[in-house]
């Protein structure tokens, strides 16, 4: 598989990350509520770890996973990241992301993420895709809710986060309920 292509919304441009991104990724990850729900990394940041996930990512095979760097349209700066990882047997793919604190409530990742669901069915042609979120995230939640995802279950524990196993609820979307959400939203008839 080639290279995922860059994505535009009306105000971002998911564009494939650089090296070069690394000292603006270690800024904006450093902010402590970024990294409170997530699974790889904790606050305090440690920097070396990131520079290390930067490095697998860029080497990463495109078949298995796409990263995006969620940029702002007019001025370019990177405020996030997101990423699609592929299971292409099952047709499958799970959405993970985060946001610069800075950019939060506004309903950015909400329309970062819709523009990856679209990639993942549109291009991908993909059957099934997935997001999950430990409890407590509602942030995350309200993105994952807002965009038609289906709860389908509480798994117990799952994630290991901070000293804490916490519960992680998972959601997803088949093909036929993306079609359902693009009806709701005025994409379609
Ligand atoms: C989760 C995250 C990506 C959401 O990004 P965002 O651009 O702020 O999301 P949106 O603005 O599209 O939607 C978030 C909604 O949740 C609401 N929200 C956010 N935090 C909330 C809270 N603690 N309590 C209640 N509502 C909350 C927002 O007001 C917004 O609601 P609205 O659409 O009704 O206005 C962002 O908070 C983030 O990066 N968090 C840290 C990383 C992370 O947890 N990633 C997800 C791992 S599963």
């Amino acid at each position: 598989m080639s290279r995922h292509r860059e994505l535009e919304t009306p105000r971002l441009r998911l564009r494939p990350l650089e090296m070069s991104d690394l000292d603006r990724i270690v800024e904006f990850m450093g902010e402590k509520d970024v990294t409170k729900f997530l699974l790889y990394f904790s606050y305090p940041l440690n920097s070396e770890q990131v520079a290390a996930w930067l490095k697998n990512v860029l080497e990463a095979n495109p078949e298995y996973c796409a990263y995006w760097a969620i940029t702002d349209i007019e001025s370019g700066r990177l405020i996030g990241i997101t990423s699609l990882t592929l299971d292409c047997h099952n047709r499958k793919g799970d959405i993970g992301y985060w946001l610069d604190k800075g950019h939060w409530g506004r309903g950015l990742m909400t329309e970062s993420c819709w523009s990856v669901v679209h990639y993942g069915f549109d291009d991908l042609k993909l059957h099934r895709v997935e997001i999950s979120h430990m409890i407590g995230n509602i942030g995350s939640q309200k993105v994952i809710e807002k965009l038609g995802f289906q709860l389908e279950g509480v798994t117990r524990e799952a994630h290991y986060k901070d000293g804490r196993f916490m519960d992680v609820k998972i959601y997803g979307m088949l093909d036929v309920d993306f079609v359902r959400t693009k009806k709701r939203l005025g994409e379609i008839d």
